[in-house]
């Protein structure tokens, strides 16, 4: 494995942003963020924490409403600021991975629609053109992630800003987010001619409980699963987000979340069923059950035969040894995938420490160090990959 490391995003650490999720805050839909884990002060501070877990490599995230806190104004001295921590992490052996896009957005540009409106793709690539053209000492480029879960809570059952229900909407997104990734990675490409550039997909293992079940669980599998990572390897978008419509660009690689795997039971309520928990599995301290062999079938699944990486897979629980666990058998099992042929390039666990896990605020403690920058217990990702 040549990139082990970990993974967090702008507005679950940075503290101190004005974004479309502390403007919801407001409104009392969301936790307050407040200063999270303060790295927009201490950003060199984790690297630190980086090098005591053996890490070669960070993935971390652009916060768009610093860079352009108003439309078309864009702030250096917060470009600046990344670039120096950049330079920090090479410097130390520790490889970036940016993502551009993780679930935040400026004001203005949810006031101009957010991701339902089709001018979202032009404001998404003039932003990542400006980074892009100043940050060319980072290869590794992740446009946007997770377009499903962003537009399925958004925008299908609205827990999350802007707090919407329409599934048309939530189609919109899905296809605009992708249509943007997709131009985005040609202007990274032509910024950048060193680097390599995909997406953060979130993957499921999705189980039907009966025969009947399978019916949503072909549903949620296409919807959910395929149609993003198809779009990003293919450049076609499938229905219903197009009508297999051409896209410009295709990915170098697939980034696959995976941390949970759902039981799915036939229901009239819903075309996508129900989900029933097995009282007796593993679960994490948010009940999301953990299933190790899922990263296995997700890798198989999904990778297309590109170069995978891992961009987030980890467990909320206080208790390190179950932490120990969950990477252990995760381990395992990815190496299995790497039996079958999958070209498994870099793992980054989530998240290098506890930090604001969206609707569930800071309950939810994912972090191999505690949000005031801790060490549970010791851990070296490196040495238990080749362990
Ligand atoms: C993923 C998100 C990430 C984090 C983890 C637990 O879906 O990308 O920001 O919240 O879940």
């Amino acid at each position: 494995m040549k990139f082990i490391g970990a993974a967090t995003s702008s507005h679950q650490i940075e503290g101190n942003v004005s974004n479309d999720w502390t403007y919801f805050e407001e409104k009392g839909l969301v936790p307050k963020v407040g200063k999270a884990c303060n790295s927009w002060m201490k950003m060199e501070e984790d690297i630190k924490l980086l090098k005591m877990i053996g890490a070669n490599a960070y993935r971390f995230s652009i916060e768009w409403s610093r860079i352009e806190p108003d439309e078309g104004l864009f702030n250096i001295k917060a470009l600046e600021r990344y670039k120096r921590f950049v330079n920090k992490l090479l410097e130390n052996g520790i490889e970036p991975f940016i993502t551009l896009h993780h679930f935040t957005n400026p004001i203005w540009f949810l006031r101009m629609g957010g991701w339902v409106s089709s001018k979202s793709i032009r404001f998404f690539i003039r932003y990542v053109d400006f980074i892009t053209k100043y940050l060319k000492e980072v290869r590794f480029w992740i446009t946007i992630n997770e377009p499903n879960v962003y537009a399925y809570n958004g925008y299908v059952i609205g827990v999350w800003p802007p707090a919407e229900r329409s599934i048309l909407k939530a189609i919109k997104v899905v296809r605009n987010m992708l249509k943007a990734s997709s131009e985005a990675y040609g202007v990274v490409k032509s910024n950048i001619n060193t680097s390599y550039v995909g997406m953060a997909h979130h993957v499921r293992v999705f189980r039907p409980m009966d025969e009947l079940s399978k019916i949503p669980v072909a549903l949620r599998e296409y919807l959910f699963n395929f149609l993003p990572i198809y779009s990003d390897v293919h450049a076609i978008l499938p229905p219903p987000a197009g009508f297999m419509e051409n896209l410009k660009n295709k990915a170098d690689f697939v980034g696959l979340n995976y941390y949970t795997k759902d039981n799915v039971r036939f229901s009239l309520k819903s075309i996508f069923g129900e989900e029933v928990v097995d009282e007796s599995s593993w679960k994490n301290s948010l009940g999301w059950e953990v299933y190790p062999r899922g990263i296995y079938e997700v890798s198989l699944r999904f990778s297309f035969g590109k170069p995978v990486f891992i961009t987030e897979n980890g467990i909320a629980t206080e208790n390190h040894k179950e932490r120990l666990r969950f990477i252990k058998e995760h381990f395992h099992w990815l190496k299995e995938a790497m039996k079958k042929g999958v070209n498994v390039l870099g793992y980054f666990y989530w998240s290098l420490m506890d930090n604001y896990e969206w609707k569930e605020g800071y309950k939810a403690k994912f972090g191999i160090f505690t949000r005031d920058r801790k060490l549970r217990g010791k851990l070296n990702l490196r040495k238990l990959w080749e362990g």
